[in-house]
């Protein structure tokens, strides 16, 4: 059928037509924004999963509950270089800006002189200036250089002036296994002093299942501090419906069968569901979606998926990393332990400690438990037995 309105999104952080199965996660995200606007306390929140369970879009969707509610946000993924300090400078400015008029209240311009304050080491060139002048508004600090005590500040002046409105302030970080020690600390703390001085303020990260771990090991109370949600495949229900619901917008039905059948090939992972959603839609002659259309789609979708979503990790790794990789496989889904996978390849843990390093900071496994290892996406032991040239 017509590729124009397929209405299918496989991708990294693409929003689907249908976001389902993530009710209970969008409604205690909502649930603390409103207790925030009523002054009362709640914790932050801390999305985890596989790669493809769908934590950006979730994170986003986060984004958009705060942007209805008029919350200042700011979205920034963490791992791509750039220091937190930076990403989170440029995610508030273009929110900031819409506050910054001449007859601004006392406590948004006292938040935008912190802000420029906060950026001042890394904007020399002074693109983060609201064209106002500030110069009046008390120094508040967030200009040390040590980004706990900065980003506090921060913290406190921006959810001051989000208050003001009767709204926060929401912080969100994609990728969040990957943040640096000193940054993670800084979150921890952002998130504590909020919750024990009452500022309108919710931090929500996102991250592979070594989060709760790396976070703990920043802050030892940060298990106090966040919920943690597992973010996982959809159940049959859900991922019915995450088919249904998107071609039934476009007045084309799948049948019972054909829904079946992609429920049950993709195990209910999101990014599955929707590769095959997406294929089987393009081989159909329609009207209707049935289960002939779903076993090719299904085929061309696997295919898809072996020469992109696996391919382009896979082509990651080096050649020992490879071998590491392939002595996981026979565990299936895992985890696998270390030990284990050392003796399948002839060597000891310590020999191989390189390799799992270098593979855990390419996101390619983690470790579930001390000694264990695990892929960190879905299936890719599937992928690496349909493999036969290393
Ligand atoms: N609740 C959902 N219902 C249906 N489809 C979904 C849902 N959540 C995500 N998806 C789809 O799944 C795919 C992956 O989503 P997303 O990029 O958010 O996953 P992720 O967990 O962030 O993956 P990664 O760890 O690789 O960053 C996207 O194509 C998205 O459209
Ligand atoms: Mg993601």
């Amino acid at each position: 059928m017509d590729e124009l309105s397929n209405p299918y999104s496989p991708g990294a952080g693409l929003r689907p037509a249908a976001l389902v199965g993530r009710d209970s996660e969008i409604r205690t995200w909502t649930v603390a924004l409103e207790r925030m606007e009523k002054e009362r306390t709640a914790r932050s929140i801390v999305l985890t999963g596989l790669r493809g369970v769908g934590k950006t879009v979730l994170l986003g969707e986060f984004q958009r509950i705060g942007q209805r509610r008029n919350w200042i946000t700011a979205m920034v993924e963490a791992g791509t270089g750039q220091p937190l300090r930076t990403a989170l400078a440029q995610a508030l400015y273009p929110e900031l800006t819409d506050l910054a008029k001449p007859s601004a209240g006392e406590r948004i311009k006292k938040a935008l002189r912190t802000f420029s304050n906060f950026t001042v080491k890394v904007d020399e060139t002074g693109t983060w200036s609201f064209g106002l002048d500030l110069s009046d508004q008390p120094d508040a600090g967030a200009n040390t250089g040590n980004l706990e005590l900065d980003l506090g500040q921060l913290g406190r002046d921006l959810s001051a002036a989000a208050a003001e409105g009767g709204h926060g302030l929401a912080l969100l970080v994609d990728e969040a296994q990957d943040l640096r020690d000193d940054e993670l600390t800084a979150l921890c703390a952002l998130a504590h002093q909020a919750g024990q001085r009452g500022w309108p303020l919710i931090v929500g990260l996102a991250g592979l299942p070594s989060l709760p771990r790396v976070l703990s090991e920043a802050k030892s109370y940060s298990e106090r501090l966040f919920t943690f949600h597992l973010i996982g495949k959809l159940d049959p229900v859900a991922a019915h419906e995450a088919l249904t619901e998107p071609a039934g917008q476009e007045d084309v039905e799948w049948t019972d069968d054909a829904v079946q059948y992609v429920v049950e090939e993709t195990g209910g992972y999101p990014y599955f569901l929707q590769e095959y959603g997406q294929a089987t839609w393009n081989v159909a002659d329609g009207p209707s979606l049935d289960l002939a259309d779903a076993r090719l789609g299904a085929s061309v979708g696997q295919n898809h998926l072996d020469t992109g979503f696996y391919r382009s990790r896979w082509e990651r790794a080096t050649p020992a990393q490879r071998a590491y990789l392939r002595a996981m496989a026979p565990d299936g889904e895992g985890p696998s332990s270390s030990s284990e996978v050392a003796r399948r390849l002839g060597k000891t843990p310590t020999k191989l400690g390189p390799a799992r390093d270098a593979l855990i900071k390419k996101g390619l496994i983690y470790a579930p438990e001390h000694g264990q290892i695990a892929f960190t996406v879905p299936r890719m032991a599937d992928f690496i037995d349909r493999q036969l040239q290393p």
